[in-house]
């Protein structure tokens, strides 16, 4: 078998095998838009096929009718015809081309988008367990491969099985013995065709996984090109990458070898096909049995319309296959089920934002589970355990507790990118697990711990709140995030490009910026997640400025990490170890004298994190 494939044995980069029908009958639903051009391709070549039939006939009346019974005028017209049939299979040709090409980039872009779509709205601990280096060769690669399938196979087929059948009867008719002679090498073609059906779809799947494998480093190194310069790693991974290329290369060998193989073996036993056509039919003009014109057009049909099609089936065979094992892949993304893909109820309006949490308990080892086939068996952890909350409208909750505790965690149930092990949670009163997903999280806005900006202008990323916003709205929003007046100060001021995740902006702008967005959603219920990056004091107090105006009439959860914020909180809540050890106001927790009021005793501790280390280690 191979030779070991270490670098992709991330079970990320496998798909589920699929039978050929099954591709070829899903695959063949993208035609359904296409028929006529389809019908248009197929009947062009079917046209450039009975142009080119004509010519074996001609030929025959060249040699036997011209030369050898002398009937010198009808030279001109066959030759004219001759020519005639060369140039009408050619305007043909020509115009199967141009409405192939259009079929066949409609169909990738068909295939493409409804690949994207679909990925777009799959569950979030689903991209936990992918790498998206992997996703996009399967967006990229894999379609494009699957289409092939789809053109060569139904026009190239088509023609070829026409061709084959149409060259049969005009053999036939023209000499039964050498028919049966020209049938010999069949059980070789078709042994041979059956061999590497049976075989190559395993040798592909490897050579595309091999693919996935190198792009998904691709794109985590190039991710992380600043970690891999700071640590000094290029040779490093100039070697982690040479591995996985040269993995792709050696996939791809495996894969041509087998068809360097096949392929002229094939050509070979139509040659030998040819050969003893002219052996069998020479003996047949010698014992006078047969024409000399007659043999050479049946030699032209054998060669050009018998074994010429089903050296081209051999091809498509090849590309059956290859197509075979990219639309596993690309199969794999249509058919997970969507988030909720279901129609649910909406959020009532006008969203009040009483929030509350129940029993709510969650481990992020159920998901590995519901995957086809779990890498190791993780006992199952709990990072939350039993967690229940009443948040009135218009409140501000804190969560407080070390790394690890859960925090982000307890946040990213409300708008469900993951959903609850065990209880229940709700707004207003409505289950949310009984809320479609859109209406969900159209009234919760989300400031997460990282800043995330898209690649584009400042402009775009704030509007990226309300696509409908008005430029005075804008700007209102730049301004009460306080980034108005640094994005004035830009070159291109709003309309300066941030670079990919924002990474042209300082980390406070960043924040800011994304601050401004929420600001512009202006949803009811407001999750945020706290950058822990220290900034300096200016900063820090046109973020808190800008925090506070964020705060404002909304429910709102936010993992504080500075004291001066979580102060401020109508609850606090002490999280450890995904359970909740202390709540209460800042006052009462001071009163109550526990581990909180001891964290914000310790002196000059602005963080919250800075007196968890110093309390574990006192
Ligand atoms: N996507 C995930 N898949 C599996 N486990 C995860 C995932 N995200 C977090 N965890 C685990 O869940 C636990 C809680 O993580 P969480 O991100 O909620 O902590 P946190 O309290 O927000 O910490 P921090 O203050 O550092 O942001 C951690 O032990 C972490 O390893
Ligand atoms: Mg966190």
């Amino acid at each position: 078998m191979h030779p070991h494939h270490g670098s992709h044995s991330d079970p990320t980069f496998r798909s589920r095998p699929r039978a050929t029908g099954e591709v070829v009958r899903r695959v063949a639903v993208y035609l359904r838009p296409y028929k006529l051009m389809a019908f248009g391709t197929v009947s062009c070549a079917v046209l450039s096929l009975a142009s080119a039939f004509v010519y074996p006939k001609l030929w025959r009346i060249i040699i036997t009718d011209v030369i050898t019974e002398k009937h010198y005028d009808w030279l001109t017209p066959a030759a004219l015809g001759l020519i005639g049939a060369f140039l009408l299979r050619e305007l043909f040709n020509s115009l199967r081309i141009r409405i192939n090409n259009s079929l066949e980039q409609n169909v990738i872009f068909d295939m493409r988008r409804d690949v994207y779509a679909r990925l777009q709205r799959l569950p979030v601990p689903w991209f936990d367990q992918r790498a998206s280096g992997d996703l996009m060769t399967r967006i990229i690669e894999d379609v494009n491969n699957v289409e092939r399938l789809l053109i060569d196979g139904v026009e190239q087929g088509t023609v070829a099985v026409l061709s084959i059948a149409g060259a049969l009867v005009f053999m036939t008719l023209s000499s039964g013995t050498l028919t049966l002679v020209s049938l010999i090498p069949v059980p070789f073609l078709v042994g041979g065709a059956l061999w590497y059906t049976l075989t190559a779809h395993k040798r592909y799947r490897a050579q595309r996984e091999a693919s996935s494998a190198m792009n998904a480093l691709l794109m985590d190194n190039l991710q992380g090109i600043r970690q891999i310069k700071a640590f000094g790693r290029q040779t490093h991974e100039d070697e982690r990458f040479a591995q996985r290329a040269d993995d792709l290369r050696r996939g791809s060998l495996i894969v041509m070898r087998a068809w360097a193989n096949y392929g002229p073996a094939m050509q070979f036993f139509g040659s030998f096909g040819i050969g003893l056509v002219l052996w069998i039919g020479g003996l047949q003009v010698i014992h006078h049995k047969m024409d000399i014109g007659q043999l050479v057009a049946f030699t032209v049909y054998a060669g050009m319309f018998f074994y010429e099609p089903i050296g081209r089936l051999h091809g498509l065979n090849q590309i059956l296959q290859s197509a075979r094992a990219a639309a596993a892949r690309v199969f794999d993304i249509l058919d997970m089920p969507e988030e909720r893909s279901d129609r649910r109820g909406l959020l009532q309006q006008p969203v009040r934002g009483e929030i509350v949490y129940d029993a709510v308990t969650f481990s992020y080892v159920q998901e590995e589970r519901r995957s086809p086939a779990p890498a190791v068996a993780q006992p199952e952890r709990r990072v939350l355990q039993n967690i229940s909350l009443h948040a009135a409208p218009g409140q501000m909750i804190a969560l407080v507790g070390p790394t690890g505790a859960g925090k982000s965690t307890f946040v990213n149930l409300l708008p469900a990118f993951y959903e609850a092990t065990a209880g229940i949670i709700s707004i207003d009163g409505q289950d949310i697990r009984g809320i479609a997903l859109e209406s969900l999280r159209e009234h919760i806005s989300v400031v997460s711990q990282e800043a995330f900006l898209f690649n584009g202008t400042v402009r775009e990323n704030i509007l990226y709140g309300r696509l409908t916003a008005t430029e005075e709205e804008l700007f209102a929003a730049a301004r009460a995030a306080n980034c108005h007046e640094f994005i004035s100060k830009l070159p291109n001021g709003y309309d300066s490009r941030v670079g990919e995740r924002g990474v042209k902006l300082s980390v406070g702008e960043k924040q800011r910026v994304s601050i401004a967005r929420a600001l512009l959603k202006n949803a009811p219920i407001l999750i945020l997640d706290e950058a822990t990056a220290s900034v300096d004091t200016a900063t820090e107090k046109l973020i808190q400025e800008a925090l506070e105006r964020l705060l404002a009439n909304r429910t709102s959860f936010v993992i504080a990490h500075r004291l001066s914020t979580i102060r401020r909180a109508d609850q606090i809540l002490v999280l450890r170890q995904g359970q909740i050890v202390e709540r209460g106001t800042h006052d009462e927790l001071m009163t109550r004298d526990g581990l909180y009021a001891r964290l914000a005793r310790i002196q000059g501790t602005t963080f919250i994190e800075e007196g968890f280390e110093k309390l574990e280690v006192g």
